[in-house]
């Protein structure tokens, strides 16, 4: 009698895949990257691992975010979150873009640099060129002891937990998370925010991981679609404002495992060019999340509805009016608007996840790409 002990399938838990037990995972991996940093009694954030002062934070008149990929998706939410909460200026950019130009990085300026993997090339060497240019650094990275996280002045680290899948998930959603947290924490050291406002924001992103859940549970519903788009020509992803870095990394998720070519748009760039990619059956996907901007995307879906476009909108519950412009909906809970992306996410990743299955690709390990690029 002898047992096959076969250790990866171990790890996958019961999960056909690592990708889709690491979206599942989500919930738990945010409570996780969330507590410690949330002092019980004044339910205020606090960074034990920054322990910044008050002098130090008013020093920093610039932010500049450097990530690849995904994480980069991740700094573009950072800079929405900073800019919001602090009125601060951010810049983010790519890596292998920044570390190529004469960046205007100085003393006054705070680095942030994000990477999973804490060992991304590109990243290492914007991280190395800003700290000789004399700016503060803090990497945020989901592995200890990476070169990032040991290179950085200060680390926030992400508690995703190991992340298997080349396509990011987990690791992304405890970034944006950080993101959040960290700009609550500057705007308490810049005195930019009042109690009242900081209870609020806390209860809400505490109720995250309860609200990842509910949409969860709706997978199935979200495989179906995933299902139907599979052989689609082109998918594209429509957003405003924040939605739009959403649309990004939606539209990343896909290409990376259904090798669909997709391509994410401010929905109000649309009329200068990519409308006339649109034809008859082009899915599109298009997230509402924001409540000020709905009738401007409402009347973005009625410009590719016109010219044939399936749209399926992604949206608050209880935004019914929405259901009028597109064939399929896809409800997620409300919160802030600021922290939407938190929810709208999951919905993506799923989609290109049953895509990709559909597809038969190997969905953990597409092809051509790495879970970690050392090289430049
Ligand atoms: C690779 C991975 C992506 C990831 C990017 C940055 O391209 O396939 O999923 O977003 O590297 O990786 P990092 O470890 O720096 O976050």
């Amino acid at each position: 009698f002898r047992v096959d002990w076969d250790m990866e399938q171990a790890e996958k838990n019961g999960f056909d895949h690592f990708m889709l037990k690491e979206i599942f995972e989500q919930p738990k991996a945010l409570e996780k990257t969330m507590a410690g940093r949330v002092d019980k009694e004044t339910n205020e954030v606090d960074f034990p691992e920054l322990a910044w002062t008050e002098e130090q934070v008013a020093k920093w008149d610039k932010v500049h975010i450097v990530a690849c990929g995904t994480a980069y998706h991740a700094g573009l939410l950072g800079k929405a979150a900073i800019e919001e909460l602090t009125r601060t200026p951010v810049d983010v950019e790519v890596a292998s873009e920044f570390r190529y130009r004469n960046p205007i990085v100085n003393e006054n300026t705070l680095v942030i640099a994000v990477s999973q993997s804490g060992e991304t090339a590109d990243t290492l060497a914007a991280l190395r060129q800003s700290k000789e240019l004399g700016a503060k650094t803090l990497s945020i990275t989901n592995v200890v002891g990476s070169s990032i996280s040991r290179e950085a002045d200060n680390v926030i680290l992400t508690l995703a937990g190991p992340e298997i899948a080349v396509a990011s998930t987990k690791a992304y959603t405890t970034q944006v998370l950080s993101f959040y947290l960290l700009g609550i924490y500057l705007a308490q050291k810049k005195k930019q925010i009042t109690p009242e406002q900081n209870a609020q924001y806390m209860a809400a992103l505490q109720e995250v991981p309860e609200q990842m859940e509910e949409i969860l549970f709706h997978n199935d519903e979200i495989k179906e679609y995933g299902e139907s788009i599979k052989d689609a020509k082109s998918v594209f992803f429509l957003g405003r404002g924040i939605d739009t870095a959403v649309a990004l990394e939606g539209s990343l998720k896909l290409k990376e495992i259904s090798y669909i070519h997709s391509e994410a748009y401010a929905a109000g760039e649309l009329k200068h060019g990519t409308l006339a990619l649109i034809e008859e059956g082009t899915p599109i996907i298009s997230l509402l999340t924001q409540e000020k901007l709905y009738d401007k995307m409402l009347g973005n879906i009625k410009e590719v509805s016109a010219r044939g476009a399936n749209v399926l909108g992604v949206t608050m519950r209880g935004n019914v009016k929405v259901t009028q412009y597109v064939d399929e909906t896809c409800f997620i809970p409300e919160t802030y608007s600021l922290f939407t992306p938190l929810l709208s996410v999951l919905p993506l990743q799923l989609i290109s996840y049953y895509t990709s299955l559909a597809l038969g690709n190997d969905v953990d390990k597409p092809r051509n790409l790495a879970k970690s690029v050392t090289v430049e």
